[in-house]
C-alpha cells in the first residue's frame, strides 16, 4: 500500500513541486543522487574509478513536454559523452527515451537518438537504454533494434525488467542478435495481466533471465571491453543478494569468465557489496545519477525500501 502510494507519488506533478523545494529533502536525495551539476557527477565517477568500479551516468529527467526541451536532453547527453571521453574515466550513461522525446513525438526522438548514438561512436562511450513503463516497453525495444541494427550494436544496449510476463520472449528474441542486456527487476507498478504481482515470481523470473543471458554469453565468449568501457552482454542488476548468488553461482557452473558477466547497483546501495564483488574480479558499474530532476528518481527508491522513507522522516524532523 505504501509502496503503490510512492510510486503514484513519483509521478504526481503536484507533489514534486512541493518536495523539491524543500531544502532538507535535496539534502536527503544526495544519497541516492550525486549532485545537480555534471561536476559534481564527475567528481563521483572519479572517486568510484579509483576502487576498480565503473559507472554509467544518468542525467535525471524523463517524460520532456515540449520538442525544444526534448532537443535540449539530447544536446546535454552528447556534452557528458564529450566529457567522458576527455576525462578518459571508465563511464557510460544511461538514457531514458522520453527525455528525448519519445512520447511527445517518436520520430524526434529517433533523430535526437541517432545524433546521439553517433556521437557516443566516435567518442568510444557506451549508451544504455533504460526501461521506462510498460506504455513505452515496445517502443523503446522498437528503438532500440533500430540503432543496434543501424551500426551501433558495439556501444548500444537495453534494459530488461524481470517483472513483466513478457520480457522471457523479448529476451530469446535479442539473444538473437547478441543484444546487450541489463536485467533489473522494474521499478514501476504494473497490472497484474501483464506483470507479476508476487515477487517470488519475479525473482524466479529474474533467475531464469540471468540463465538465458549466461548461457548466450558463455556460447559467443562474451566479455568487458579491456578498458571496462563496454560492458559484457549480460549485466546483472539488482541490490538483491540472493539474485546476485544465483548469477554468480551459475556462471561458475557453465565454466563462464569473471569477465563475462556484470553486476550493476545504483549510488548510494549496498555500497559492501558493491565492494566485495569488485574485490573477487567482478566486473561492477555503478548507476551514477544526477541533475536537478532527482524527484521522480529519489521517490522511486524510497518506494523499494520502506526504510528510506524513514531515513527520509528522520531527517526531517532533524531539521
Ligand atoms: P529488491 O527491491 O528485492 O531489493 C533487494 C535488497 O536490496 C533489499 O532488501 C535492500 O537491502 C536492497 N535495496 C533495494 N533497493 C533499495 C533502495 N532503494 N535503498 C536501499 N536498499 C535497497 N528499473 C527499471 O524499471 N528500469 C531501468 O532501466 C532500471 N535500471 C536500473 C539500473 C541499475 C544499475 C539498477 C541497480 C537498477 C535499475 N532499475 C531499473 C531499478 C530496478 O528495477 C529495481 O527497482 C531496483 O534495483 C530495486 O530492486 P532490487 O533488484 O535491488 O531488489
Amino acid at each position: 500500500m505504501l509502496k503503490l502510494l510512492l510510486i503514484y507519488l513519483s509521478q504526481a506533478q503536484w507533489a514534486r513541486n512541493m518536495v523539491q523545494r524543500w531544502g532538507f529533502a535535496r539534502r536527503t536525495a544526495a544519497r541516492f543522487v550525486a549532485g545537480e551539476s555534471l561536476d559534481e557527477a564527475v567528481e563521483v565517477v572519479h572517486t568510484l574509478h579509483q576502487k576498480g568500479i565503473c559507472t554509467t551516468l544518468d542525467h535525471l529527467g524523463e517524460n520532456v513536454t515540449t520538442k525544444e526541451n526534448a532537443r535540449l536532453a539530447a544536446d546535454e547527453i552528447i556534452h557528458i559523452i564529450h566529457r567522458l571521453s576527455d576525462d578518459g574515466v571508465c563511464s557510460g550513461i544511461s538514457i531514458k527515451l522520453s527525455q528525448i522525446g519519445l512520447v511527445l513525438d517518436p520520430g524526434l526522438c529517433e533523430e535526437n537518438l541517432l545524433r546521439v548514438m553517433e556521437e557516443a561512436r566516435q567518442k568510444k562511450i557506451y549508451i544504455r537504454i533504460d526501461m521506462e513503463d510498460s506504455g513505452l516497453t515496445q517502443m523503446t525495444l522498437d528503438l532500440f533494434k533500430k540503432v543496434r541494427d543501424g551500426g551501433f550494436s558495439d556501444n548500444v544496449g537495453i534494459v530488461i525488467q524481470a517483472s513483466l510476463y513478457r520480457s522471457e520472449g523479448d529476451v530469446k528474441d535479442l539473444l538473437k542478435e547478441d543484444s546487450k542486456i541489463r536485467l533489473c527487476k522494474g521499478a514501476y507498478k504494473e497490472p497484474s495481466n501483464i506483470a507479476y504481482p508476487r515477487k517470488k515470481d519475479v525473482d524466479g523470473n529474474f533467475d531464469r533471465i540471468t540463465k538465458l543471458m549466461l548461457d548466450r554469453s558463455m556460447e559467443i565468449g562474451s566479455r568487458i571491453s579491456a578498458d571496462g568501457g563496454v560492458p559484457p552482454l549480460a549485466a546483472v542488476a539488482t541490490h538483491d543478494p540472493q539474485r546476485v548468488d544465483f548469477a554468480r553461482e551459475y556462471a561458475e557452473e557453465i565454466g563462464l569468465e569473471k569477465t563475462g558477466l556484470e553486476f550493476q547497483m545504483l549510488y548510494g546501495i549496498r555500497e559492501e557489496l558493491q565492494a566485495s564483488l569488485n574485490k573477487e574480479g567482478y566486473s561492477v558499474r555503478v548507476y551514477v545519477p544526477y541533475g536537478t530532476e532527482w524527484y521522480p528518481y529519489f521517490v522511486r527508491r524510497l518506494a523499494e525500501r520502506p526504510a528510506n522513507l524513514w531515513f527520509f522522516l528522520s531527517n526531517l524532523v532533524r531539521r
